[in-house]
């Protein structure tokens, strides 16, 4: 090798300082490193999230800085060479192409920088896929996404990718939600997130930018029949149902008038309001506008704050349908899940209560739950044959809907569809929300308004079908209260 001098100048100065040869050892080594992880990663059947963190964040971050560091050890030595010899005439660097030995390097170093760009946009475009991978952002800090996870993986958008919902379209919100990201992965390495996590739902993004990419509003129209099968708490399990025939209803002008349960996302109405708290259980106050202007407000009068120390939120899909992908189950209707699904037999006296009371505990931790759970369940049925399966599905139950470590399951996260467990609905529609006059109010106690209850009682009962609709037959015990959710609360309801 016979190098011209001032090239060999320029290399000995890169070579002759120790940052620069720190930088260029770190971004060699994170290179190779890259490539054997991406290597890895493409060759492993199940992505393996800590792979992914490894490959395409932390290697590409170590190799980036490498190269800065070279750099600035250039840099750095250029400039106290410059003040040692002040006079020295700048570093020229001549390419001559007439030259073998200049044609060869050039050569070198179009390819090199060729495959390197390849690289780093191969290496970006991955990042960029991992970071926004059910994956990453599901698995990667197991402990505090856990619970979300696996509710989300049992829900109808299982295949539905978190970015979908929780980033959305658009550069703005893949760095805003990367920024957030870094803050999180600072709290989850030193352990104090909360618990349970919490997302005020009314900062997410708007559910046009998420939810209406799949369900436009326009679209829907009609009803819905749902038949809700339940056991009460007594020693028969005596099945109580409930036949609805939902009026969800269209929003499409074009189609019909908009009308039903999807009223309120119909683009020719808005409403909007204020809650007192960040899980939007409170409402004091509303405002309607229909397509022809006009505003109408409704206020509980029982609340006396300042309505206008509260932020004002439009109301879209996620007011009501706020448990879409992270259903934890209430006890009641999962164990009335495993009874219609057969898993559990019927037969078997009190199953349902001591199945939900063996499930509402208060655990520390999962393995102290199943064990209590084993014991109460096996002393509840010491000589049963089919105590195994009670307990197996009663574990399984806690296993899908129930987080100890992280305090998640249903009690952390009221779901906002319907009435029963929480007041959802009732939150406006509880007829207390009136106009300033008093005269208008939101529609609240006239049951037939959202559905009609086309059957309900015992199996023999739910083959009598009315399409008027029965006034709802609520068992023997009373309920002269509208509310719904001050003795239902998702385990054994109080009498
Ligand atoms: C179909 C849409 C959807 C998908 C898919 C989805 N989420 Fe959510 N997620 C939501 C909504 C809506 C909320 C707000 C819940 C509320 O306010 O009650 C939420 C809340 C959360 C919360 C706050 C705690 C809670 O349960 O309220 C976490 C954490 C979370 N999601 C993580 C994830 C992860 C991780 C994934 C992917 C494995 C995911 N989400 C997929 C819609 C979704
Ligand atoms: C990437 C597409 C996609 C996104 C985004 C999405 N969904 Fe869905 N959603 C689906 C699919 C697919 C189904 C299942 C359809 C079926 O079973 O017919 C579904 C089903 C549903 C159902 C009916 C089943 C149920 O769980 O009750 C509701 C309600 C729903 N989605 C609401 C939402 C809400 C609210 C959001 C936004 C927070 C959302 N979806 C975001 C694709 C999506
Ligand atoms: C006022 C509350 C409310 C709002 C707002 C609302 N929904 Fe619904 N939606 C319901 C109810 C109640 C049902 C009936 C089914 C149920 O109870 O889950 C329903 C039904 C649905 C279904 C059909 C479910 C199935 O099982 O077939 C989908 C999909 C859906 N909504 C998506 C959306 C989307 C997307 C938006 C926003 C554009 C939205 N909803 C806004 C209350 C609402
Ligand atoms: C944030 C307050 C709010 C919540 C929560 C809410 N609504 Fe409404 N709803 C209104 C207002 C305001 C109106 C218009 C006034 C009226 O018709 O009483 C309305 C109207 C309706 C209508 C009549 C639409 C028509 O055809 O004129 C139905 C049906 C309805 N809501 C069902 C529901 C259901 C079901 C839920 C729960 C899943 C729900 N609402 C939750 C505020 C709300
Ligand atoms: C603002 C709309 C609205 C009004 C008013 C309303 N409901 Fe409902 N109701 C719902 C919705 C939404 C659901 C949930 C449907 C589902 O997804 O299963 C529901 C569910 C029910 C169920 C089934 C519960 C279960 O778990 O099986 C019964 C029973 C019921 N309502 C009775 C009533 C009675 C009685 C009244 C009058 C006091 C009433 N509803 C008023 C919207 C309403
Ligand atoms: C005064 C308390 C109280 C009120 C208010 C109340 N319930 Fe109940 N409900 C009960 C009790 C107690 C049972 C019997 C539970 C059992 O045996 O497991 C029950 C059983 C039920 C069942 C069948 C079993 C089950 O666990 O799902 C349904 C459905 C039901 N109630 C719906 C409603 C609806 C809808 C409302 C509001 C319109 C309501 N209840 C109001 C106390 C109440």
């Amino acid at each position: 090798m016979s190098a011209a001098p001032e090239s060999r100048f320029v290399l000995r100065k890169l070579i002759r300082n120790w940052i620069s040869l720190a930088g260029a050892v770190i971004a060699v080594g994170s290179f190779f490193a890259f490539l054997l992880l991406f290597a890895l990663d493409m060759l492993s059947e199940h992505g393996n999230p800590y792979m992914g963190i490894l490959a395409y964040v932390v290697a590409p971050g170590f190799l980036f800085s490498g190269i800065a560091l070279i750099a600035l050890g250039f840099w750095l030595h250029l400039r106290q060479e410059r003040r040692a010899v002040p006079d020295a005439p700048p570093v020229a660097l001549t390419i001559d192409l007439s030259r073998p030995r200049d044609r060869k390097i050039l050569g070198v170093f179009i390819a090199g920088s060729v495959v390197f760009l390849f690289m780093t946009a191969l290496g970006s475009y991955q990042t960029y896929h991992y970071t926004e991978s059910v994956q990453f952002c599901g698995r990667a800090c197991h402990v505090p996404m856990d619970p979300q996870f696996v509710t989300s993986q049992h829900s109808t958008h299982a295949r539905v990718d978190c970015v979908a919902c929780h980033v959305g379209n658009g550069a703005t919100a893949y760095l805003k939600t990367k920024i957030s990201g870094m803050r999180q992965l600072y709290h989850v390495t030193r352990g104090d997130f909360q618990r349970p996590i919490r997302a005020d739902s009314t900062k997410l993004r708007p559910a046009r930018d998420t939810c209406e990419q799949c369900h436009w509003p326009e679209k829907f129209t009609g009803g819905l029949d749902r038949t809700n099968r339940h056991y009460l708490s007594d020693e028969a399990n005596t099945p109580f149902s409930v036949r609805l025939l939902l009026k969800v209803g269209g929003s499409n002008p074009l189609h019909g008038p908009p009308d039903g349960i999807h009223w309120h996302v119909s683009p020719a109405n808005k409403v909007e309001y204020i809650s007192t708290d960040d899980q939007q259980l409170n409402i004091p106050w509303v405002r309607q506008t229909t397509a022809d202007g006009k505003v109408t407000e409704y206020r509980n009068p029982d609340f006396k704050g300042d309505i206008s120390k509260f932020p004002i939120h439009t109301m879209d899909c996620i007011d009501c349908h706020n448990r879409p992908s992270h259903k934890f189950l209430p006890p009641n209707d999962a164990v009335d899940l495993s009874i219609t699904s057969g898993r559990i037999d019927r037969s078997i006296p009190w199953v349902k209560q001591k199945m939900v009371a063996a499930l509402v505990g208060e655990y520390a931790t999962r393995d102290e739950a199943l064990k209590k759970i084993d014991e109460s369940l096996r002393a509840a049925y010491p000589d049963n044959p089919k105590v195994d399966a009670v307990i197996a599905e009663t574990k399984s139950i806690y296993n899908a809907n129930f987080f100890p470590e992280m305090k998640a399951d249903w009690r952390a996260y009221p779901d906002h569809v319907g009435h029963k467990n929480w007041e959802g609905c009732f939150r406006c529609h509880d007829g207390k929300h009136k106009t300033a006059d008093g005269a208008g109010s939101i529609q609240g106690n006239d049951c037939n308004s959202c559905h009609i209850i086309m059957a309900q009682g015992s199996d023999e009962d739910m083959t009598k079908l009315s399409a008027k609709g029965y006034d709802f037959v609520h068992i023997d015990a009373e309920y002269s209260d509208f509310s719904c959710a001050e003795c239902h609360t998702g385990a054994a309801p109080k009498e």
